[in-house]
Formats: structure tokens, sequence, C-alpha cells
């Protein structure tokens, strides 16, 4: 069955709370996140691709359904948190980046990265892995400002041109 989040929507909708996203104590979120990974983790990147959905107004279109997911890759921005009362680590999900890849082709369709830390080479530090996994790729239009800020940063080439 779909994950609905609705606590989470709410409170994202009328709140404007969005939440880095943490997992189970012993957990640890894939770098990369396929149809294979645990279910657990879809969960978490419907969620962070709901706040995308809201702050871009970009629409809704991703769920924890194996359809979804059938053709779906996802790249995981970590940072590491440590909670000294409980004296636990865990690496929290504070973004992620998502590719399709259909008709032997691969498209970015979308990244979003927490507010917080936007603006520290996050993205820019993870291009090159997704250089050497996918090769040249696609990035989805239309795309937001800062896409357009950062592909040129990165002087990013569409691979039809
Ligand atoms: C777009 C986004 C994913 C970029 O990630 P990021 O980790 O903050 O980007 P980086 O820190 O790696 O930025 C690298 C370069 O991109 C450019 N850039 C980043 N944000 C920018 C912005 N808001 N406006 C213009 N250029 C920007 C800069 O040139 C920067 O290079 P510099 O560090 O040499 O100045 C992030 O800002 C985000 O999540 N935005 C909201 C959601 C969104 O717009 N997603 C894209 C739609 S698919």
């Amino acid at each position: 069955m779909a994950y609905s989040g609705e606590k989470e929507a709410r409170e994202a909708r009328r709140e404007k709370i969005i939440r880095p996203q943490k997992p189970y104590r012993n957990s640890h979120f894939d770098q990369w996140v396929t149809k294979d990974s645990g279910f657990w983790q879809r969960k978490h990147y419907v969620q962070l691709r709901r706040y995308q959905s809201y702050e871009c107004n970009d629409g809704m279109r991703m769920d924890t359904s194996d359809d979804c997911w059938r053709d779906f890759v996802g790249y995981s921005f970590l940072a590491e948190y440590f909670d000294e009362r409980i004296d636990d680590k865990r690496s929290w999900l504070i973004g992620t980046a998502g590719f399709t890849h259909k008709q032997s082709k691969t498209t970015l369709e979308y990244c979003w990265i927490h507010p917080f830390w936007r603006g520290e080479g996050l993205l820019k530090h993870a291009w090159p892995s997704f250089i050497e996994r996918f090769g040249e790729f696609y990035v989805s239009e239309p795309r937001t400002n800062s896409m357009r800020g950062f592909l040129q940063s990165v002087g990013y080439q569409d691979p039809s041109r």
C-alpha cells in the first residue's frame, strides 16, 4: 500500500516544518537507494520529495509503490548527528536526488536539499559520482533558478546538444 505520510504532510503544509529524516537505530540509509533498498527508505525519500513539491510547487509525483520505484535510483545526502543524551550517532537524510532510467535515457528528475544545508557544496561534491554512475544524463525541466545557477556552475551540457 502506498505511504501517505499525512501527519508530516500537514506539518509541512500548515506549519512549514520540514524535518531531516532520521533512520531507525542501527539502520543506515544507502548512499544509492533503489527498489531493492529497505522499504522504510522509500518512505523517507517520499517525505523529502513532498517537501520539495511544497517549496517548488512542482506537483507530487512520487509514492512508495513498486510502480514508482521500478526505474528509480536515488542519491542520499547525509549528515551525521550525535545525540549525547543516548550516546547515539546516526546519519540523517537531509536531501535526495532522484534519477529515472527509461528507454536508455537517464534523467535527473529532481534534487532537493534541506535549506539548512544549502550552499555548502553538497550537490557540487556529489556531481562527479552522478557522472561516474550514469555517464551523460538529462536534467528535467522546468528548472528552478537555483538549479539553473548550479548547472551553469558545473558547466552542464544537455546530452542531446
Ligand atoms: C538546487 C540545490 C539542489 C543546489 O544544491 P546545493 O548543495 O545547495 O548547491 P551547491 O552548494 O553544491 O552549489 C554549487 C554551485 O551552484 C550554484 N548555486 C547554488 N545555489 C544557487 C542559487 N540559489 N542560485 C544561483 N546559483 C546557485 C552556485 O554557483 C554554486 O557555486 P559556488 O559554490 O561556486 O558559488 C539546492 O539549492 C536546493 O535544494 N534547492 C531547492 C530545490 C530546487 O530548486 N531543486 C532543483 C529543482 S529539481
